[in-house]
């Protein structure tokens, strides 16, 4: 029987049997909710509660994502999860030159405190937890999410939900950077900080190995430079004067679940161990929710494809289940005509649709961990585990995980496997249904949805009104402390905070800290 290779590039034998499970698996497995967490962080994980079913979506303007959320919400998603335009994402208003022909595009625009109340009018911020895929303002979106929420008298201890705020993998494969590494770490740390006293349920960053496997990372790279850059945020926190327990619980992670279902589920049960063990023994950790990793998953885009777009249907399915069965604890599945377009209504409510399959009418619910004791699964869980932490090793030979990043590490290992993918797929060794094998010869049409183009002149009068109203003297003081705050040692988010409640945009207190802290950078091409 011929052998093959697994994406981390391990061979998968052709019958596993007792001999290729190392000793000792009984430790290394562990139960349920306990150290070293492999079969899942909670004892009775989807027998008492399944997955938070989190559609990521946004698009236009607040109002249009507003009207998606309401659908959502009521199609059956338990969680929301928000995605910005670009604009937003960089810490631009719409009306910033730079923001011209992105406004609304890829996600919902956020300039103000007006925008985030529209976002969420008739939602109640105690009853759902919200997702905010934001990284480098992550910490003035929540500011705006907090005041939202004391708008509508939800107090901010009740507030559930996650900011992503993991700028690390945004130099590594995402790009939507603001200020050098240094200061944005610091604000991270200024965010973990607010959090733990202003919003202590909050998951204040959810480290990010998603974009880097769909930039063409294996998964030993997906897990283990996510983990580093994990380890990377730690020490930050640390060295800013935290207590490691008093911030780790509120850490989450955020991977890809890709068709190569086994190894997939290897890969989820590996992360939890090698975190468990790393924040109990490099960190001392002693709660055992600073040892839980706590993840969402997203099912991979990167593998969707255009040509035959109801195959994706297919492809998501297995990529879901996979993640179900790895123990992911919030899930979005795509929507099969994501590789064309936005997705339409039908098919967002599609892919929901394929989560409530797997909760509702498989038995993979019924128990925990189903494939713990399985040969093949406990031997790639042993050969992922080993191959990371080799690699955790190779990022922290640099110094440090930004180090390594301003080396080009991550980046490069990543473009080699990327290379070696679409090398595979373009000789065919690799086979994507209806692109390089079983295509037909006329692709039926498809009717996309397409965002309207005027939305950005909307948001332009939205902003000049909104300036025109405000009280710019109190705005100019608001933003005048940021950048004071900036300079100093001060938690930058209480100023932030009081600059937004003031109707100061995202782009101003945006630019107030870029005044201070300058931007970045990447270093040359490697
Ligand atoms: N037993 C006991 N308690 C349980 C339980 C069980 N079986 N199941 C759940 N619970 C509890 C949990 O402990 C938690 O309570 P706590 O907060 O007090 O601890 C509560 O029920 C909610 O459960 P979870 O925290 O497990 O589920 P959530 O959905 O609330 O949180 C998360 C999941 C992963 C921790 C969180 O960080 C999250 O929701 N992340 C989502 C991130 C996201 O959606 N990102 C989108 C990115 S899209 C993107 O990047 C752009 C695009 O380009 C891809």
């Amino acid at each position: 029987m011929s052998e093959r290779r697994s994406e981390s590039g391990f061979a998968i034998t052709p019958v596993y049997g007792p001999e290729d499970v190392a000793d000792g698996l009984a430790d290394r497995l562990g139960v349920p909710g306990s150290y070293p967490y492999t079969r899942g962080p909670y004892p009775t994980m989807y027998t008492t509660r399944p997955w938070t079913m989190r559609q990521y979506a946004g698009f236009g303007t607040a109002t249009e994502s507003n009207r998606r959320y309401h659908q959502l919400l009521e199609a059956g998603t338990m969680g929301l999860s928000v995605a910005f335009d670009l604009p937003t994402q960089m810490g631009y208003d719409s009306d910033a030159a730079i923001a011209h022909g992105e406004v609304g595009k890829v996600g919902v625009a956020i300039d103000s405190l007006e925008d985030m109340r529209t976002l969420f009018s008739g939602i109640p911020l105690d009853k759902v937890s919200t997702s905010m895929t934001i990284n480098a303002p992550a910490s003035l979106l929540l500011l705006l999410y907090q005041l939202v929420a004391e708008e509508q008298g939800v107090d901010s201890a009740a507030l559930t939900g996650t900011i992503q705020n993991d700028i690390l993998k945004e130099y590594i494969a995402r790009g939507t950077y603001i200020f050098p590494p240094a200061p944005s770490l610091r604000l991270v740390a200024d965010t973990f900080a607010y959090c733990r006293t202003e919003i202590p349920k909050w998951n204040t960053i959810s480290i990010s190995g998603y974009h880097m496997a769909e930039a063409g990372a294996t998964p030993v790279q997906e897990i283990a430079f996510t983990l580093a850059d994990g380890i990377e945020y730690v020490r930050a926190a640390i060295d800013s004067g935290l207590d490691v327990d008093e911030f780790a619980p509120r850490l989450s992670f955020f991977f890809v679940a890709r068709t190569t279902f086994l190894e997939e589920v290897a890969k989820f049960r590996a992360a939890r161990r090698i975190w468990a063990r790393v924040m109990r023994d490099e960190f001392g950790a002693k709660n055992p929710k600073s040892l839980m990793l706590r993840f969402h998953t997203q099912t991979a885009g990167v593998q969707l494809t255009a040509q035959q777009p109801e195959v994706n249907l297919v492809r998501v399915a297995v990529q879901g289940l996979g993640a179900v069965l790895g123990g992911t604890q919030s899930l979005h599945t795509n929507s099969f005509d994501e590789a064309i377009a936005l997705p339409t209504e039908k098919a967002a409510r599609l892919a929901l649709r394929t989560q409530q399959v797997l909760a509702y009418e498989t038995d993979v619910t019924a128990t925990v961990d189903p494939f713990a004791g399985s040969y093949v699964i406990e031997a790639m869980t042993d050969e992922i585990e080993a191959e990371a932490n080799t690699l955790i090793e190779r990022v922290f030979s640099y110094g440090s995980a930004v180090q390594a990043i301003e080396a080009g590490f991550q980046k490069s290992e990543i473009e080699q496997a990327a290379y070696l993918t679409s090398q595979q797929i373009d000789s065919g060794e690799r086979v994507v249904v209806g692109v390089n094998r079983f295509t037909v010869d006329v692709e039926e049409p498809y009717t996309p949805l397409r965002v309207d183009p005027s939305i950005e002149q909307d948001q332009r009068d939205r902003l000049e009104n909104l300036r025109a109203k405000r009280d710019n003297a109190e705005v100019t003081a608001a933003l005048d402390a940021v950048r004071r705050a900036a300079e100093g040692s001060e938690n930058v988010l209480y100023p932030a905070k009081r600059a937004l409640a003031a109707l100061a945009t995202v782009g101003e207190v945006s630019d107030a800290l870029r005044a201070v802290w300058g931007s970045y950078r990447p270093p040359e091409s490697f």
